[in-house]
């Protein structure tokens, strides 16, 4: 372990609300070792934006971490050439251009038609009833594995998010991880025939077109599933309740004065749908005095470097016009979040305009709990409507 000096925290309090500890540790010292964690944390954004990038340093070559295990190694834990090679074969999936061109009007189609199911209704949880089935319509698309029902999506990446963080190596979780990851497998099982024949923009199709072997291929539609479900869920629902819980955000918007984007990515910046990114020692280093040894476990703390004092004024407050630039809601590094461009145009040209277009008086019906530090996001939120019915033209794709 590092020598940095040590921060202990209560991992349930952690759990409930990590910003207080946060804040302490980035008072206290650069970095810090957390014992609860067995992890050495940089906590600046500065450090972090600058270190992610060491790649030498700070491998995400992690053999023997639980994702690797669990789900196969995706391009998430390589580095270098071997990464960028499956970058590279993704790229027609996630680029702007396929955001642009494929897959925003499928977006509004599939976000249309959830809402059409919700008219009427008087209230709903809009974390399980329009976050996570918007999210999972996206990933069913842009993943190739249509086969699968929105709930099952949501299921599998929860299981197999639940297996990489079990280090107590609790059976039943394992159990269940494996159990997630054999149904995406069996999907994709269906669907290779289905795609082979009519090949399209997905991610199943994109890589078995660009000669990925079965392993590569299989491993980074799961790591998809893992980081591309939870994460947009969590900022759809999220960003909602910051600009509910912030009627004079919500009020730029709706005069024209800032944007539906403008607001995701402060939300983003603000409570951090990823918190953190983890990486091995892979040579002796020394940073702000802290020894690092080879194999040491670091974790890049987005959450922490988000709220930076150093970097953003006001930290903890939620303002949709400050300059969110510096953020690293995304990462900052090579592994920059390959699913950005596709989250963006999900969130802030789909899911919150057609949300507010069709519930003007959406309204909070009751507490909306948030959990999480390495993903943090709402448990649920219920709202009250009523959700009207359709407008011709308005919300509909072109
Ligand atoms: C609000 C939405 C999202 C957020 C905040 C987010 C955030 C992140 C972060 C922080 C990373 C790690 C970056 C690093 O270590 O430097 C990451 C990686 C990644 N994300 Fe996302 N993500 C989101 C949505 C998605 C979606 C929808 C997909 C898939 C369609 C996706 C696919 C990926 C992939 C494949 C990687 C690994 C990239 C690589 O290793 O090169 N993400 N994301």
């Amino acid at each position: 372990m590092s020598d940095a000096p040590i921060y202990d925290i209560d991992p349930p309090a952690f759990w409930a609300d990590p910003y207080p500890d946060l804040a302490g540790m980035r008072a206290r010292a650069p970095i810090v070792y957390v014992p609860q964690l067995g992890a050495t944390l940089l906590t600046r954004r500065d450090d972090i934006f600058d270190n992610e990038k060491r790649i030498e340093v700070f491998s995400s070559d992690q053999p023997d971490g639980l994702m690797t295990v669990l789900m196969g190694q995706n391009m998430m834990r390589k580095d270098g050439a071997a990464h960028m090679a499956e970058r590279k074969a993704i790229f027609p999936t996630v680029s702007p251009r396929t955001v642009r061109d494929t897959w925003t009007a499928q977006f509004r189609a599939a976000t249309a038609r959830i809402l059409d199911d919700l008219a009427g209704r008087p209230g709903f949880d809009l974390m399980a009833d329009y976050a996570m089935p918007v999210s999972a319509e996206a990933l069913k698309a842009m993943t190739g594995l249509t086969n699968m029902t929105a709930h099952e999506t949501n299921r599998v990446s929860q299981g197999m998010i639940d297996g990489c963080a079990n280090y107590a190596g609790d059976p039943a979780v394992e159990a269940n991880c494996h159990d997630c990851t054999a149904s995406i497998d069996a999907h994709i099982d269906a669907m290779i025939p289905v795609l082979d024949a009519a090949p399209d923009h997905s991610l199943l199709s994109v890589q078995r077109r660009a000669g990925l072997s079965d392993a590569q291929t299989r491993a980074n539609i799961k790591l998809a599933i893992s980081g591309g479900q939870n994460e947009p869920r969590d900022a759809i629902a999220g960003t909602v309740w910051a600009l509910l819980t912030h009627p004079d955000q919500l009020a730029l918007i709706r005069s024209g004065a800032a944007t539906w984007l403008q607001a995701f990515e402060e939300y983003a910046r603000w409570i951090s749908p990823i918190g953190m990114s983890p990486r091995r020692v892979a040579r002796p280093y020394t940073l702000h005095g802290v020894t690092f040894a080879p194999d040491d476990r670091v974790f890049l703390m987005f959450g922490s470097g988000n709220r930076d004092e150093r970097v953003f004024a006001d930290p903890d407050r939620f303002d949709i016009t400050r300059d969110t630039g510096p953020a690293i809601s995304f990462g900052a590094g090579p592994h920059f979040c390959a699913g950005a461009w596709a989250s963006k145009a999900l969130i802030a040209d789909v899911a919150l305009p057609m949300l507010f277009d069709r519930l003007p008086d959406l309204a909070l019906d009751g507490d909306a709990p948030f959990g999480g530090w390495a993903f943090r996001g709402p448990l649920r939120m219920p709202v009250r409507g009523p959700v009207r019915g359709p407008v011709r033209g308005a919300a509909r794709p072109v």
